[in-house]
């Protein structure tokens, strides 16, 4: 990456459209602001952006419980790929959870999204399950893969 100074933040309802249009451009779900700002006030799920100085360029969203986090997004607009923002913006959401005490982590991903797959696998994330059929899209059903990560290490 780029030496550019990037801020890992907390989301504030002020960013829910910046957010909603990253995830339309590039990502095959379409949640409403209703969706987004709950995230915020819900106490057991964080939204996170990654912003350069002039945009946001990506966001995370997850639940907690307890020791336990689902990642449910986290999405790079597609104009910002492949330049390393995936990777930082998912190595700072595992430094923001350990340090809420976190230590499991789980997401779901299509098993198509090789791109996905790729980004958690090379930080640490191990496969421990399928499930069948679990994804639509255009009609075609796509298995998800279910994915663990122990977030104990420095
Ligand atoms: C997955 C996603 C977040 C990656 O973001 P990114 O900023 O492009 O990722 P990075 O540039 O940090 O790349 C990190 C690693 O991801 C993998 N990767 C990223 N783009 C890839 C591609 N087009 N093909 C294969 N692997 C790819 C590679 O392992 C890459 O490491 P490398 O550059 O050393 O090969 C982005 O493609 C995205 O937002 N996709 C749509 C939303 C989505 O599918 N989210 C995941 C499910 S919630």
């Amino acid at each position: 990456m780029n030496n550019v100074s990037m801020y890992f933040n907390s989301a504030s309802t002020n960013d829910i459209e910046n957010i909603i249009e990253i995830m339309r451009g590039g990502y095959h779900k379409c949640w409403d602001k209703k969706f987004f700002l709950n995230l915020i006030e819900n106490k057991n799920s964080i939204l996170y952006i990654l912003k350069d100085k002039k945009s946001t360029v990506g966001f995370v969203a997850c639940t907690i419980s307890d020791r336990d986090c689902d990642i449910i997004m986290m999405v790079i607009d597609i104009k910002s790929r492949k330049k390393g923002f995936g990777s930082l913006l998912l190595c700072s959401t595992l430094s923001l959870l350990k340090a809420m005490g976190v230590t499991n982590v789980y997401l779901e991903v299509a098993v198509n999204n090789i791109r996905a797959i790729n980004l958690y696998e090379k930080n640490g994330f191990k496969k421990i399950n399928t499930r069948q059929s679990y994804y639509k899209y255009n009609e075609t059903m796509i298995d998800a893969a279910l994915y663990q990560m122990v977030n104990t290490k420095n």
